[in-house]
């Protein structure tokens, strides 16, 4: 079956890393993707403004025997002060979490720090998968937010990608993936 784009945010995620790469969750919600992250990387930093995140995102850690994750109860646009190490790869989920409180959701200006923290901080070669749902109100400033920023990036320094479902009626999740192709940026 044809990939969905939240499948391909984890391949191009997994072609990278191994047991020396930092990683960052920046949307930890039920911990789907830190747990993705954990097997596979040295260490994951993960972030999320709320306390139910961190706890359901902990049990499953723990559930699965896993230690190597940093948990972080604070917004991902601070996540200089925790992250000291160059990244290898990141992911977004942006949104809200389904089973949460609705009204919290993740916000353009503060992902748009996020994404540059990170894209400062990534190794040549390092990548990240941002995955964009914006069905919700508000959802469509940030998408184009996001969009915008991205269609900036100089091309001599990152390779970009989207990923779309062309035919699905609503507004269908999809993927932006970066690449960091030299340091300059
Ligand atoms: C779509 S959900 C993430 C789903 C998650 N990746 C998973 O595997 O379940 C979006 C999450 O972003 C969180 N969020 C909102 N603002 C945030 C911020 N400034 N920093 C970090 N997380 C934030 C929400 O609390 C919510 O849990």
């Amino acid at each position: 079956m044809i990939k969905r784009p939240i499948h391909l945010s984890h391949d191009f995620l997994a072609e990278i890393l191994d047991k020396e790469a930092v990683a960052v969750d920046a949307t930890m919600g039920n911990g789907n993707d830190t747990l993705f992250l954990t097997q596979r990387a040295k260490l994951v930093h993960a972030f999320d403004v709320q306390e139910q995140a961190l706890e359901k995102t902990s049990q499953r850690l723990a559930e699965a025997g896993l230690d190597n994750a940093q948990l972080h109860l604070i917004g991902h646009e601070h996540l200089d002060e925790f992250v000291k190490e160059p990244i290898r790869a990141a992911i977004f989920n942006l949104g809200y979490l389904p089973s949460a409180d609705k009204s919290i959701i993740t916000q353009p200006a503060t992902t748009l720090v996020a994404i540059e923290k990170i894209l400062e901080r990534l190794e040549v070669g390092g990548r990240i998968s941002i995955m964009i749902y914006y069905g919700h109100e508000g959802g469509d400033m940030e998408k184009d937010a996001v969009l915008e920023f991205i269609k900036k990036l100089p091309q001599d320094n990152f390779a970009t990608m989207l990923y779309q479902p062309l035919n699905q009626i609503n507004t269908p999740p999809f993927l932006i993936m970066v690449e960091k192709l030299t340091k300059e940026n």
